[in-house]
């Protein structure tokens, strides 16, 4: 059982310096179940005004943890992943409720979120640096050696979003620790029980006072004072391309990681193995009901082989199950009213414009059942928009050259699939597409997670990953020996 004392009944705190805290304003923000409206508990609403103190402390923190031992550092870490393993049932089922991911998703998210952690321990032990000779640069001798190590940055500030409220902070925390920095995390607020819950593992696990500050609040009433916060040295963001491009007119020359939307396509090439492209692009555009950054939004597919996909495709979307996430049902609400609108108003669109509706455009409050169109083109929405919700278009192309274009011409580029069974082609149209990562016979997915995770243009910037995210949250610091 948790030991940390983090809430009084529904109603949680902040950790401020070690101090689980209300804010001083007494405003809280009501967290509801988006799958059946009850309330799954209250959060402080923290003001710009209070929310210095979080940033101060952490500033002040960080110059010891960064003396601190790095393998002492991995310790606490690893604790806290064996904490957050043993409180694996409680925190999935706040899961559950606070964001409508299913039963089995939530322990997935929170199981995946251990392994991060661990890896991150071990992975921060071997971050070393290099030491490079003068002799080797032409009219130098051997008379200067530099002795370069990385070096922490000082506050890093992780923003999460609510469909991974616990793996995309640990993602950011975890590496930021380890490295010596210290973070002031602002979770999502639908999804900052969640978040709460994991903040609480961390500071269970042992990390010094101040060393993680947590704040909850609207990301648009202390977003702008936080990200622009001049003792914060790092901002590590998860979201939407609106909300990171605004951040990014804030920070100056702070250090940015930003992962934000995607419009991920599946190429799908005539000799492809159908049945089993198939099973990944389902598997990849309808889970949590759509909501990932990498699902899979539309589908590029060659005309004289789209009938049989889609024969594979259907019968598949027709046996997900719809309704609630405690019942593991594959589609379950959205996360609010106004998400599922959006939804819809896309759907509308294509039916609009003529695209031929394979199944769904059903809807039930924020449920909206999964939705297959085939004949979408390319003045409809849905070919460029991402719905974050079950929807999947597809789009038939003549060519090759026709999908990579249409791949291209997305704001968007994190990542894209290609199925087909001649490496050659496939590694051509690779080098063709711009995006972070192409998915070979796969569905596209930021996983295992250890892996480098690139969005370029509107979808990011920075490589995340866990040593990629180390060495973003740690500077070059060089010595010279002179021998005089
Ligand atoms: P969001 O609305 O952009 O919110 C993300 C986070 O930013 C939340 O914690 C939010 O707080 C906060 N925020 C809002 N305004 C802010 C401001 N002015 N300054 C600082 N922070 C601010 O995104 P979301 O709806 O949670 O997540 C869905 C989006 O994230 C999708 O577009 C998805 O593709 C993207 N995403 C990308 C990746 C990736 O790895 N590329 C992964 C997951 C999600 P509040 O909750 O309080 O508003
Ligand atoms: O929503 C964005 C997550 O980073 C997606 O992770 O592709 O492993 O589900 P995933």
């Amino acid at each position: 059982m948790f030991r940390c004392i983090f809430s009084e009944g529904n109603i949680y705190k902040n950790l401020l310096d070690g101090q689980w805290v209300n804010s001083r304003s007494g405003k809280r923000d009501k967290i509801l179940s988006p799958s059946d409206g009850s309330l799954v508990g209250e959060v402080p609403a923290t003001t710009p005004e209070e929310a210095d103190a979080f940033v101060k402390g952490a500033a002040q923190a960080q110059k010891s943890w960064a003396k601190v031992p790095v393998n002492e550092r991995a310790d606490i870490l690893h604790k806290a992943a064996y904490i957050l393993e043993r409180e694996k049932e409680t925190i999935a089922d706040i899961l559950v409720r606070e964001i409508a991911k299913n039963k089995k998703s939530s322990l997935s998210e929170i199981a995946r979120t251990a392994d991060l952690i661990h890896f991150t321990a071990e992975e921060g032990k071997h971050i070393t640096g290099e030491s490079l000779s003068s002799g080797a640069f032409p009219g130098f001798h051997e008379t200067k050696l530099s002795i370069s190590n990385r070096v922490p940055l000082g506050v890093v500030l992780a923003i999460a979003p609510f469909n991974y409220p616990i793996n995309l902070a640990a993602s950011k925390i975890a590496p930021a620790l380890v490295a010596g920095n210290s973070v002031v995390f602002k979770p999502p607020t639908q999804g900052s029980v969640s978040a709460l819950y994991f903040s609480r593992v961390l500071c269970e696990a042992g990390l010094p006072p101040g060393v993680l500050n947590v704040i909850t609040g609207q990301g648009r009433a202390i977003g702008d004072y936080l990200v622009s916060h001049p003792l914060v040295n790092m901002v590590a963001f998860t979201g939407s391309s609106k909300v990171g491009k605004h951040i990014a007119s804030l920070t100056g020359m702070k250090p940015l990681l930003l992962e934000l939307g995607g419009k991920d396509a599946a190429i799908v090439l005539e000799d492809a193995d159908l049945a089993l492209a198939a099973q990944h692009i389902v598997a990849g555009a309808f889970s949590f009901s759509g909501q990932r950054c990498t699902a899979v939004k539309r589908i590029l597919v060659m005309d004289p082989v789209a009938d049989k996909l889609i024969g594979h495709i259907l019968p598949l979307v027709r046996a997900m199950t719809v309704g609630r996430p405690d019942d593991n049902a594959d589609i379950t609400t959205l996360i609010s009213g106004e998400a599922a609108d959006f939804v819809q108003e896309l759907i509308d669109d294509a039916m609009k414009k003529g695209a031929k509706l394979l199944i769904g455009n059903k809807r039930e409050k924020n449920l909206i059942y999964p939705t297959l169109f085939d004949n979408v083109t390319v003045d409809m929405r849905i070919a460029w928009e991402e719905p974050f919700g079950p929807v999947l278009p597809v789009i038939r192309v003549k060519t090759v050259d026709e999908a990579v274009k249409i791949t291209n011409d997305s704001e968007y580029g994190l990542q894209a699939s290609v199925f087909s069974k001649n490496i050659e082609g496939i590694f051509k149209v690779a080098s063709q597409l711009d995006v972070g990562t192409v998915q070979v016979n796969g569905k596209t997915e930021r996983g295992p997670d250890h892996f480098p995770f690139v969005g370029v243009k509107s979808s990011g910037m920075g490589t995340q990953g866990i040593r990629y995210s180390i060495e973003a949250m740690t500077r070059t610091k060089a010595v010279v020996l002179n021998f005089n």
